[in-house]
């Protein structure tokens, strides 16, 4: 069993990454926003690449907070070299310090004569105190950790070339984790812009494919391909008529922001993923479109509203952008063509 431990900035879209991205894993929720129980053996340095997913706490375990004591009960520890003990908060505040829970836990370590470096451990062991169900996870940290880890610096607006279409790092991640999950088939934007979704592709050694029809946008994401040392081939091209290969495995698309209200009335839309639906084989997609700011919802999934002919839409959520604005993320898979 592994805790799998989310980033506060969406966790349903986080707990939809975690499903695509441990496929091998059941993943369950319980009464916690930001902690997820896995079972099954996955390959959890995933976490590395994953937006949502703080990390993976693994040969751990998860409880209802009582007592320290009680914790203290729980951990199983062993000799370890080189190691640091990191317990940090979920959506407020249970009893108890951290540094309190780091100086015990630490403790308990050091009586088996462990070794300990906090500037750059070789092993971290995680305490997580989610105060959303009074609970308490812990185990050996996979990825990150919790804290920002550079999102602010890869926002958008740092690249040489911005536009304000340009999707936010975190959501772009996202998107392709969730449309290629462990495939390592090519990754397509067929709509790329300034190349958000290029970036986050390309980033996590993807194969990757971009396209668009205006010639500026073509140069300009070249040029933060290049600015963000990562490999993507861009084109420019008509997706409604551009040849795309026959084996692709996701496709992640944030099409003009047209002022039709609904997309599958946007001609383009409808006509690019026909284009792809008779080119290709089966693909996931995620498709990114505004919508109402009453449809955001951080915990769960929402309607669709919206039907794609070719497609079953699996999954839709809600992103709050401002007040005015939010966007509507749709998990759709090929249908058999007749
Ligand atoms: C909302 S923007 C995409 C923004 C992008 N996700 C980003 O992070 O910068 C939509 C893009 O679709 C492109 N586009 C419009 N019609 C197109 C077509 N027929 N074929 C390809 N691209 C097209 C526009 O030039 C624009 O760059």
């Amino acid at each position: 069993m592994a805790v799998i431990s989310l980033r506060g900035w969406h966790p349903a879209i986080a707990r939809a990454e975690a499903e695509a991205m441990f496929d091998q894993a059941l993943i369950t929720r319980g009464d916690s926003r930001r902690l997820l129980i896995a079972e099954g053996d996955c390959d959890w340095e995933k976490a590395e690449i994953m937006s949502g997913t703080e990390c993976v706490l693994t040969d751990g375990g998860i409880c209802d907070w009582t007592s320290l004591d009680d914790l203290l009960s729980q951990i199983k520890v062993e000799k370890t070299e080189n190691m640091a003990v990191v317990c940090w908060r979920h959506e407020g505040k249970l009893p108890i310090g951290t540094k309190e829970i780091e100086r015990a836990v630490g403790g308990k370590f050091h009586r088996e004569n462990s070794t300990f470096n906090l500037q750059n451990p070789s092993k971290r062991f995680g305490v997580v105190l989610d105060a959303s169900a009074g609970m308490v996870a812990w185990g050996w940290m996979v990825g990150q950790g919790p804290g920002k880890h550079g999102w602010s610096s890869m926002r958008a607006n740092n690249r040489p070339f911005f536009r304000p279409v340009s999707l936010e790092p975190r959501l772009a991640r996202a998107a392709v984790n969730i449309a290629a999950g462990t495939n390592e088939g090519l990754v397509v934007d067929p709509m790329c812009g300034t190349g958000g979704i290029l970036i986050e592709s390309g980033w996590a050694k993807r194969k990757t494919l971009g396209v668009d029809f205006d010639p500026e946008m073509v140069i300009g994401t070249k040029a933060n391909l290049e600015w963000a040392g990562v490999e993507a081939v861009v084109e420019r091209g008509d997706s409604t008529r551009y040849e795309f290969p026959a084996d692709i495995c996701a496709v992640v698309v944030d099409p003009p922001y047209g002022r039709n209200s609904q997309p599958s009335e946007s001609k383009l839309l409808v006509k690019t993923l026909e284009n792809l639906r008779v080119r290709c084989g089966d693909f996931k997609l995620v498709l990114i479109i505004p919508c109402s700011p009453e449809l955001a919802n951080l915990d769960e999934e929402i309607k669709p509203e919206l039907e794609l002919f070719g497609f079953e839409i699996i999954a839709a959520f809600g992103i709050p952008v401002h007040k005015s604005l939010a966007r509507k993320m749709i998990i759709a898979t090929t249908l058999p063509l007749d």
